[in-house]
């Protein structure tokens, strides 16, 4: 039996903005369990983020609504209604950097410029622990030697423009892990590094997840980067999860027209073969859409695929799909 850790049931959830309403989020059902890898793939815009913001609320309000459904946080066995609970209050605030970490693209946009890294991890650690200072210290040294950073006790006094790319995301990792995360989501964790150091960092990622015991959330837009680093994958589009499965059945078995096209998309190394791009774009997100999400971009589209949404339906092992042709 495996615990759930966070739950998103049928949700719902739309940006209110000047340009009009959006509907970002679709009957989202997602069960994330201890310990799990999961893998989140699909193409900018498909509500990637928005989820995993949701989960710590991260979004702007009241722009960002959630408008039917439920995510729950199970914490130590209590459930948390994560849409319920206050966006700057007590509860929240003890989750968040916590028990449920996220690391981004950017280190920047969670790395201060004007603290010293030690300074930033301190506070953190302090915040969230019953540690004094010189304890709080060392723990931070520690953290960064776990997430590999060279000369640990020297850059626990640099500042973040002293150093590079690919530290200042193992020291946002390092961030992230400092107290004992029951779930981590690293959202597109790699895309703005270099292939080399990108390999390093995605292997650290998941020798510290093995370390910590946590739940690992990859997001990512590239298929291939999920591959070998997670157990589970969803995929979304348009705010809907598409398919569902183990990362054998979705790269081996894939069933939505969706999926294949992305798995078609995936350039690869040794073959002479073109990729081959995916037809059409994602569309522009105040449109409104009838019928199934990705008919206009599908060769397979019947007149019931334009009038209706297709059910996400469970087939063999687990592996689930919203598709009418699948
Ligand atoms: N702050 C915002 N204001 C209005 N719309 C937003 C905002 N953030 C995200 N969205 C909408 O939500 C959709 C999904 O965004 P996001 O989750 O960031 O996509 P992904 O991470 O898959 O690239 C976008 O298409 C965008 O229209
Ligand atoms: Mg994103």
């Amino acid at each position: 039996m495996r615990n759930k850790l966070l739950e998103y049931k049928n949700v719902a959830a739309q940006f209110h903005t000047i340009e009009g309403v959006t509907n970002t989020l679709n009957d989202i059902d997602l069960t994330i369990y201890e310990g799990m890898s999961l893998g989140i793939v699909g193409e900018s815009g498909c509500g990637k983020s928005v989820t995993s913001r949701l989960a710590i609320r991260l979004l702007p309000e009241p722009s960002f609504r959630v408008t039917s459904g439920e995510v729950t946080y199970h914490r130590n066995g209590t459930p948390v209604n994560v849409v319920k609970t206050k966006r700057n209050g007590k509860e929240i605030n003890s989750i968040r950097g916590k028990e449920i970490s996220m690391i981004f693209q950017e280190p920047m946009s969670s790395l201060s410029p004007i603290h010293t890294i030690g300074s930033q991890m301190r506070e953190l650690i302090m915040q969230h622990t019953d540690m004094n200072k010189e304890e709080a210290k060392e723990h931070a040294i520690h953290m960064l030697e776990r997430a590999r950073v060279p000369r640990a006790h020297d850059v626990y006094e640099d500042y973040t423009f002293q150093l590079s790319g690919g530290m200042r995301q193992r020291v946002m990792i390092a961030m992230a892990i400092s107290c004992h995360p029951r779930l981590l989501f690293a959202d597109e964790p790699t895309t703005a590094l270099d292939v080399t150091v990108q390999a390093q960092i995605l292997s650290l990622i998941k020798d510290v997840q093995a370390e910590q015991n946590m739940a690992l959330v990859l997001i990512t837009h590239d298929l291939a980067v999920v591959a070998n680093m997670v157990e589970e994958i969803a995929v979304f589009y348009l705010g809907y999860i598409v398919e569902y499965g183990s990362t054998d059945q979705i790269l081996n078995e894939p069933k939505h027209p969706y999926t294949k096209a992305l798995i078609e998309s995936i350039p690869t190394l040794h073959t002479e073969e073109a990729l081959k791009p995916i037809k059409g774009s994602v569309p522009d997100p105040y449109a409104k859409i009838t019928g199934c999400p990705f008919w206009m971009r599908c060769d397979k589209a019947s007149e019931k695929c334009r009038a209706e949404v297709p059910p996400f339906v469970t087939q063999e092992n687990g592996h689930k799909v919203r598709c009418f042709e699948a």
